[in-house]
């Protein structure tokens, strides 16, 4: 008898799907007490229209088995489990005070500086206004696809060992993103859950500058392990700089430490040190606000072509002192990450 009623039911489509109510696996006991049969159901349905539905159709295809004249149907709502596809170890971010002092370029190669000492490295581009790491990574243009082995997931595009998610592969280039709070807190959430990120040792964002939404709903969605101030060695930086490191204080981020990005210039001529912008501000901004100095990057012409043309210097030319810089600064970074969570 069971076995005829489960038959009838492998006729019944699933509201809304292409596939029947026993395939859907919401059939969990089907009991047979004389011409009655009780169906038990489990459904993390959240449409009260689609329950409705099953609650008619369910009962009109078990009837149609000789012999059964009543049906009783028991359902039950579950919470839906939500499938973990992603196991991150810890979620590193970049910020700075004001715009361009290379937030971008710094989170490229230290990803990549990551990744070449080993590590899972993945790159979340969490400026929606202006999404830069399509072009610096050379993935402009490449739009991301969906997960066939995760339903309703995105999969990073994969450049340089790096697990990369943009909304700039998600939107036509130069389309103007005029959007507000509530839209930047969803795409930022959708980019750490809904993402198959699969296992990482460190997920990097890079922020936009300020403070902002995007640093706000990070920190709400996301544990993040640590935050990296990159600044210039400009005075007018360094003010800056600390309402980025307040910023992370009131959001309760850890401060990995500071990066001065732009430092100085080493001639490839002759090879001597130029301070253009009054090298060692940073230091001096880190000893100030007892926070860590992870490194400082010189300026070099060869850094900004890799971001122009998709090649980062990390990847392209890993034994130019420029990559060594950053190499060293991923060093400071594992090990303070380690220091702040207990390791
Ligand atoms: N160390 C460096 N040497 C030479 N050029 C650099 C260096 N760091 C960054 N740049 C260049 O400076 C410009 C700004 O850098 P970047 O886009 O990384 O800054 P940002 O802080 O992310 O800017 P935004 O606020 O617009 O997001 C870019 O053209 C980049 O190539
Ligand atoms: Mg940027």
């Amino acid at each position: 008898m069971k076995e005829k009623i489960l038959n009838e039911l492998k006729k019944v489509f699933y509201p809304g799907k292409t596939s029947s109510v026993v395939k859907e696996g919401i059939i969990k006991d089907i009991i047979i007490d004389g011409t009655k049969a009780i169906i038990k159901i489990e459904t993390a349905e959240q449409n009260q229209a689609v329950v409705d539905m099953l609650k008619k159709s369910i009962p009109i295809a078990a009837k149609t088995v000789n012999g059964i004249e009543n049906v009783e149907l028991e359902i039950k709502r579950v919470e839906e489990v939500k499938e973990k596809v992603s196991n991150i170890r810890y979620v590193i971010a970049t910020t700075s005070g004001k715009g361009g002092v290379g937030k971008s370029t710094v989170s490229v190669n230290l990803a990549i500086a990551l990744s070449k000492l080993n590590f899972k490295v993945g790159l979340l581009d969490a400026d929606i206004y202006g999404p830069n790491i399509p072009t610096m990574m050379g993935i402009e243009g490449m739009p991301v696809k969906l997960d066939p082995d995760h339903k309703e997931k995105i999969l990073p595009i994969e450049k340089y060992n790096i697990k990369i998610i943009s909304i700039g592969n998600m939107i036509p280039k130069d389309a103007a993103v005029i959007w507000r709070g509530a839209l930047i807190n969803k795409a930022i959430e959708q980019f750490l859950n809904d993402v198959t990120w699969g296992d990482l040792d460190f997920l990097v964002v890079d922020l936009p500058p300020g403070t902002g939404d995007a640093q706000i709903t990070l920190a709400q969605k996301t544990k993040v392990s640590g935050g990296i101030i990159v600044i210039t060695p400009q005075n007018v930086a360094l003010s800056d700089a600390m309402k980025a490191n307040d910023f992370f204080k009131k959001l309760n981020i850890p401060v990995l430490g500071v990066i001065e990005n732009m430092s100085y210039f080493i001639c490839p001529k002759c090879g001597a040190k130029t301070d253009i912008f009054s090298h060692g501000g940073g230091k001096k901004f880190s000893v100030e606000y007892s926070l860590p100095f992870l490194g400082e990057i010189p300026i070099d012409v060869e850094v900004r072509e890799g971001g122009d043309t998709g090649k980062p210097i990390v990847a392209v030319n890993p034994d130019s002192p420029v990559s060594k810089s950053f190499e060293d600064a991923a060093r400071n970074i594992i090990e303070k990450v380690k220091i702040l969570n207990n390791e």
